[in-house]
């Protein structure tokens, strides 16, 4: 589904979890829902979740809410799930084969296509019914695997320049893990993951949890 106007990142964000509730949702065969209790269920306003649905279109009706199946199905396109996007992982240590083992990307539409690593004690071994490669030969693997996303598992003083080459030769976008500010051109998507960021937050609001967050 393409889109013609901006959206905020916020409001992105959010998008992940309206598409996990409505799941949720629908497991349990709710079928239609109000913005009110899905605001209560979601603690986010309602009127923020107009908003939100309003930049694509709005999907509610007055009077009746949301249609879950329906709204579901409208997130899940604009997420691109069933996108059939193909990814490789880059380091086969410890988070790469984590990631590797993954079963539910698949679930979400994220196909894992091959593993890469330049320790050849690991060359060669399989992780989730994939053998691992060499990182030198991506180019070739590349050539002939149309792949979309780059997981990028390896340590901070090689993403640079492991990124850069995997730009060269056509990635255009990488979900990165390794704990540095990868600088690419403009039209390349860069998502960060930092575990401990979001760790150190949590620790910050048990050190001070007597002081309101505002
Ligand atoms: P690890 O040491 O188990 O695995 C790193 C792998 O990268 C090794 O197998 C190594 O041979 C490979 N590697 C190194 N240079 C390479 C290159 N140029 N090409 C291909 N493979 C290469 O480390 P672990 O625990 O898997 O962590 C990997 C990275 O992810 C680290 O930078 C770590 O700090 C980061 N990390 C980030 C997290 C986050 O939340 N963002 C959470 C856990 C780890």
């Amino acid at each position: 589904m393409a889109l013609n106007k901006k959206i905020s990142p916020a409001v992105i964000r959010r998008l992940p979890r309206y598409f996990r509730y409505l799941t949720d949702l629908l497991i349990i065969n709710v079928t239609r829902i109000s913005s009110s209790k899905l605001s209560e269920k979601m603690e986010i306003t309602a009127s923020q979740i107009r908003q939100d649905l309003n930049c694509f279109g709005g999907f509610g009706q007055q009077g009746y809410g949301y249609n879950v199946k329906f709204l579901r199905k409208q997130i899940a396109n604009i997420l691109g799930v069933h996108s059939h996007f193909k990814f490789v992982i880059i380091g086969a240590g410890n988070l790469g084969q984590a990631l590797a083992n993954y079963s539910n990307f698949q679930k979400i539409g994220f196909k894992f296509a091959g593993i890469f690593d330049k320790n050849l004690d690991l060359v060669g071994t399989t992780i989730n019914n994939k053998k691992v490669m060499h990182i030198d030969t991506i180019g070739d693997f590349l050539a002939y695997n149309k792949i979309d996303i780059a997981m990028i598992c390896i340590p901070a003083n090689q993403a640079t320049i492991v990124t850069e080459n995997l730009v060269t030769l056509g990635i255009k976008a990488f979900w990165n893990f390794s704990p540095t500010d990868l600088k690419l051109s403009n039209n390349i998507i860069v998502e960060n993951v930092h575990l401990v960021d979001s760790l150190m937050v949590l620790g910050y609001k048990l050190l001070h949890k007597s002081i309101p967050v505002l």
